[in-house]
């Protein structure tokens, strides 16, 4: 990161870390909160309340570890009806995530992301210094650039997409398309997780936004050019393990084998998203116990989904078909010492997951589409190398892109998600361990520090400033 020696790094993103307690954040939390450290910056972004009264929101700023400021603002009924619950969550993520059927259009839900983009933008102005570089993440602030430009901002701005980004046939389906487009080529280098979605990207620049891509992998539309490129998200691997080999992960790896009659664990681990294909996951794991009866009582499945976006319709109904589900899997193959299907609709504290995933034979991670899915990554990290246990990736995660050693399957075909479970269930020690270190080196070399840094490095080199 050389080139930014000198400057402050600016996060936005919808929801802000906490950055006091990093033990319970997420690796992309530590690894942004690491990166603000060590350069010096601010985090900008949401504070989870909701307020009343209109108008201009108060911004609210905290110094910690000395040169890191978080800067956090609040949101009114209005906009998180319209920005957050409707154009970020009824909008983009179903069709980011090829669901249409799951999009409900509203051009109230347009206007409230439109709005909260500038007051975002309006927000954070005036904390920025004229060297600052800004950084800012995922689907909720596609518009934030538009906005930040719109007040003068001459700054290098670089946005990540952590989801799946459409192909163009999808993507136009949104009444506003061209403008969040447009809007999105005012920041300076926008990132995808893989090359499925840079491709959709491009395509949609030249198929339908007049635009042409060069060959060094800039992309030229509406009077600018910008880089496109593939930064495949990654996690802390070292942090990860060793969240998994501490004395109390062992003896949680003790309970979870204690007093059962069960031989082998499989898990999955997934906010309760109807991007996860976790209906498909559980209709898989019927047709392995109705096909392989010598699992009865010698497997366990265990899923933790909680809640999420609960207030979304789609959500509330992922949540009674699974329900539905678990009962009528446990009902009809259960015994008074077996239970084929652990549901679990809360969160776990990291630690206790790293242990859960260190003590599973099988790791599920079967989305219908994922941007990357970090949950892979770190089963992958928790494991025991003179043991490991096996994962099964969908191929519609971005980590099967990298992630190839994986047992890779296709997540609407329940056969073979079944017959893959079996496979992975019975995978001699040779098998499981050259899978194993081939994945540990792949998510090694690609990690999180990686990721930012490779990041940073392009929107560093770029020449600040709206024009080209
Ligand atoms: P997404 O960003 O769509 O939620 P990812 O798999 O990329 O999916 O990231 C999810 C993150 O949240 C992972 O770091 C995972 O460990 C964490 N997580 C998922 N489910 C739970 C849970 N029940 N309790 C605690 N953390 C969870
Ligand atoms: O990429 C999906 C994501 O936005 C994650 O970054 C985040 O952890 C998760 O969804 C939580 O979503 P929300 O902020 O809507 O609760």
């Amino acid at each position: 990161m050389g080139g930014l020696c000198l400057s402050r790094l600016v996060i936005v993103s919808n929801r802000v870390a906490d950055l006091e307690k990093q033990a319970q954040s997420g690796g992309l939390a530590v690894a942004l909160g690491d990166a603000l450290r060590s350069i010096g910056g601010v985090w900008f972004g949401w504070d989870g309340n909701i307020v009343e009264e209109d108008g201009l929101p108060l911004v609210k700023t905290e110094t910690v570890q000395n040169n890191v400021t978080i800067a956090t603002i609040s949101m009114t009924e209005r906009d998180y009806q319209e920005y957050y619950l409707g154009f970020a969550n009824k909008v983009l993520w179903p069709v980011f995530h090829y669901r249409l059927d799951l999009s409900q259009f509203e051009p109230a839900y347009f206007e409230g992301y439109k709005r909260v983009n500038r007051t975002f933008a309006t927000a954070l102005a005036p904390l920025l210094r004229p060297d600052d570089v800004v950084w800012a993440h995922d689907y909720h602030l596609t518009s934030f650039a538009y906005e930040l430009r719109a007040l003068g901002a001459k700054q290098r701005l670089g946005f990540f997409l952590h989801i799946p980004f459409p192909p163009p046939e999808l993507f136009q389906a949104i009444p506003s398309h061209d403008w969040l487009i447009k809007a999105l080529f005012q920041f300076d280098v926008v990132g995808f997780q893989t090359s499925n979605d840079v491709n959709n990207f491009r395509r949609f620049v030249t198929e339908l936004a007049q635009g042409r891509v060069h060959g060094d992998g800039r992309v030229e539309a509406f009077g600018r050019t910008i880089v496109a490129a593939t930064f495949p998200i990654g996690i802390d691997v070292e942090e990860f393990a060793a969240t998994a080999q501490t004395s109390a992960a062992a003896s949680q790896i003790e309970r979870l084998n204690r007093r059962t009659v069960v031989r082998s664990h499989i898990i999955g681990v997934d906010r309760l998203d109807y991007t996860k294909g976790l209906p498909e996951r559980f209709k898989a794991y019927r047709k392995l116990l109705e096909t392989h009866p010598e699992h009865w009582k010698a497997v366990t499945f265990m899923q933790i989904a909680p809640p999420t976006r609960i207030e979304v319709e789609a959500y509330a109904n992922i949540r009674v078909e699974l329900e539905g589900l678990s009962g009528a899997i446990n009902g009809e193959f259960g015994d008074f010492d077996w239970t084929p299907l652990r549901y679990i609709h809360r969160s776990v504290p990291r630690n206790t997951l790293a242990a859960l995933f260190r003590g599973c034979e099988v790791g599920l991670v079967t989305p219908l589409r994922d941007g990357m899915n970090l949950v892979a990554k770190e089963y992958i990290a928790a494991q025991d190398e003179k043991g490991p246990g096996v994962l099964v990736l969908s191929k519609f995660a971005g980590a099967a892109e990298e992630l190839e050693e994986a047992l890779i399957v296709n997540p609407y075909d329940l056969d073979e998600m079944a017959t893959a479970m079996q496979t992975a269930l019975q995978m001699p020690l040779g098998e499981r361990q050259e899978r194993h270190s081939a994945l540990l080196k792949r998510i090694k070399r690609h990690d999180v520090r990686y990721w930012r840094e490779s990041f940073l490095d392009v929107l560093a080199a770029r020449t600040p400033g709206p024009a080209e």
